[in-house]
């Protein structure tokens, strides 16, 4: 059989990322340029100084990953994209980058969902056996996601309000902690002692969706009125409490939807899936599901990457998914 190599491309948020992949789970080069320093001065993504960024780096880090890699674009099978969902404008750079490369080169272009590429940074550890269960929690999403089979995603929980990574960083905001605050707070919380009693919502309500802003709330609330009160709050021990209640839920969920749908594989991804609470307590309590193979992506691959969104390409490809030169970007794409 034929090797495949696949570029891929990514710019949702804030990180201006390209890849080259071989036969969907190897990565032979990733380039990837980060903004964030950028944007924390304003505690948040500046969607236009995300696009500019875009601008600036796309075709650089092209060249880089094929410098890299030591191939040139008459090697390559395949240009594929994150298509959405994401900031519109930071969208349009890498599908323009995209279109604009497998035109020129007469490649085939495939664009693909970024949650996918989330999911698929599984298999740079493991081949996933199907059917397969993913927990995906980023800055934008948290998500329960059954793939029956390959190429086939069903979203059996969503969050009805903030996502998981969300509620670290309003939570470290408030703490004064810079953006993103998931890392930080997850160090934090190692230092800490669970002193702070939180609620843990929708934990037993038999149905698989999330809820994180009363949680976010709760954590607000107790800083400010500690604050009127003039007493001190232990933010260490804040950040474990805070962190063991998300913790708590997106276990709990997990767990409950393993015992109802009859899986091979267990994958948790996306930029919360760096979080080590969260790994240490998925870690146990996979350890009772020894059928079952545990998948958590490699952490260097949980927060966005255009590796991730190879792998995803690789297998849309393979399904004979193709973009044509009207592609657009779509700011809210869904499974
Ligand atoms: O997947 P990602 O890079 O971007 C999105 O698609 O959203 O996820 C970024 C999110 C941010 O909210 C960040 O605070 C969070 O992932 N994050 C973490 C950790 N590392 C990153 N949250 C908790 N613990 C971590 N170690
Ligand atoms: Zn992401």
């Amino acid at each position: 059989t034929e090797t495949r190599y696949i570029m891929a491309f990514e710019s949702s948020a804030d990180e201006t990322s390209v890849a080259i992949i071989k036969n969907g789970d190897e990565i032979v080069s990733l380039e990837t340029a980060t903004q964030i320093k950028s944007h924390q001065r304003f505690g948040g993504i500046v969607p236009e100084v995300a696009s500019r960024h875009h601008i600036e780096q796309v075709t650089i880090l092209a060249d880089a990953a094929l410098e890299d890699a030591q191939l040139t674009y008459s090697d390559l099978t395949a240009i594929g994209v994150t298509q959405g969902p994401g900031l519109v404008g930071a969208l349009l750079i890498g599908v323009t980058a995209a279109k604009t490369i497998a035109w020129a080169h007469q490649l085939p272009l495939v664009p693909v969902l970024h949650l996918a590429g989330h999911i698929s940074a599984a298999n740079f550890v493991a081949p996933i056996q199907y059917p397969a269960l993913a927990l995906m929690v980023s800055g934008g999403h948290t998500e329960l996601v059954l793939m029956r089979e390959e190429y086939d995603y069903v979203v059996i929980g969503d969050t009805r309000d903030d996502a998981a990574g969300e509620s670290y960083d309003k939570v470290g905001r408030t703490m004064g902690l810079k953006y993103p605050a998931g890392k930080t707070l997850d160090n934090m919380a190692h230092r800490g002692k669970p002193n702070y009693k939180l609620p843990r919502a929708l934990i037993d309500d038999g149905a698989y969706d999330f809820s994180f802003s009363g949680l976010k709330s709760a954590v607000i609330n107790l800083m400010h009125n500690a604050d009127q009160r003039g007493e001190t709050v232990n933010h260490d021990d804040l950040a474990v409490s805070f962190q063991e209640a998300v913790v708590d839920v997106l276990v709990s969920k997990t767990s409950q939807a393993l015992d109802h749908y009859q899986v091979k594989s267990f994958i948790v991804a996306g930029g919360v899936a760096a979080n080590r609470g969260l790994r240490d307590a998925l870690t146990e309590m996979m350890a009772q599901r020894s059928n079952i193979a545990f998948i958590p992506v490699p952490i260097k691959l949980a927060g966005d990457n255009a590796a991730m969104i190879g792998a995803a390409v690789d297998i849309a490809y393979r399904h004979g998914k193709r973009g044509d030169w009207t592609l657009n970007a779509n700011p809210a794409l869904e499974f």
